[in-house]
């Protein structure tokens, strides 16, 4: 059984879990371990709990047997360059055990169908330059790489990434 549903306050802390586990299976092989084992489980749900429902950010849990198997998150684009109808996939994360299913293509799915509910005609995301399942990923469901000026490097604080965009809509 599963239930893709808009998250709620009380989802904090399995979304902080699925967020660490899946951050270190997927960036241990390029990012600084000291740094990312700064982001802990308590510290991500402190922040999650302050996040959640949100407004301007909307955030979506896949449950499979009755655990928050991934989540996404979308809202405004926080580029310098963006144009009022772009939106932002903030956050697409499966907890490593569930990888592989389906999980992120549901959940991707609802956020491009959220976004263009919300009245977005293009959303971008932003991903590690060196998360190469992801990127092929996203290509696979149309994204294409859209390279963002100098100004833009919103999410370069942890290592190089790379802007992706995608049209919404019918
Ligand atoms: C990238 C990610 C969201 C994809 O979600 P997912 O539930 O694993 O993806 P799905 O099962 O829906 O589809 C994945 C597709 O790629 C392949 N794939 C991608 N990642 C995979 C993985 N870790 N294990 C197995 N297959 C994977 C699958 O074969 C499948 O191909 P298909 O559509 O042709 O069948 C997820 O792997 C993840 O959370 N990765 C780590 C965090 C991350 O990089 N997030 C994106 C940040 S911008």
């Amino acid at each position: 059984m599963s239930e893709l549903r808009r998250a709620v306050q009380a989802d904090a802390e399995a979304i902080a879990g699925v967020d660490v586990r899946a951050w270190w299976h997927a960036y241990r092989p390029f990012l600084d371990e000291q740094r990312l084992a700064e982001r802990s489980t308590e510290a991500r749900t402190e922040s999650w709990s302050l996040r959640l429902p949100g407004v301007e950010e909307e955030t979506w849990v896949l449950e499979v047997g009755g655990r928050v198997a991934g989540f996404a998150s979308l809202a405004p684009s926080r580029d310098a360059d963006a144009e009022a109808a772009t939106g932002e996939l903030l956050a697409l994360y499966v907890d490593p055990p569930a990888q592989g299913a389906g999980v992120g293509t549901r959940l991707l799915g609802q956020a491009q169908l959220r976004l263009g509910e919300l009245g977005y005609d293009a959303a971008t995301l932003w991903t590690f330059e060196a998360n190469g399942l992801a990127r092929v990923f996203y290509e696979h469901h149309g994204w294409v790489p859209a390279p963002a000026a100098v100004g833009n490097e919103a999410c370069e604080v942890w290592a190089p990434a790379v802007r992706y965009r995608r049209e919404l809509g019918p």
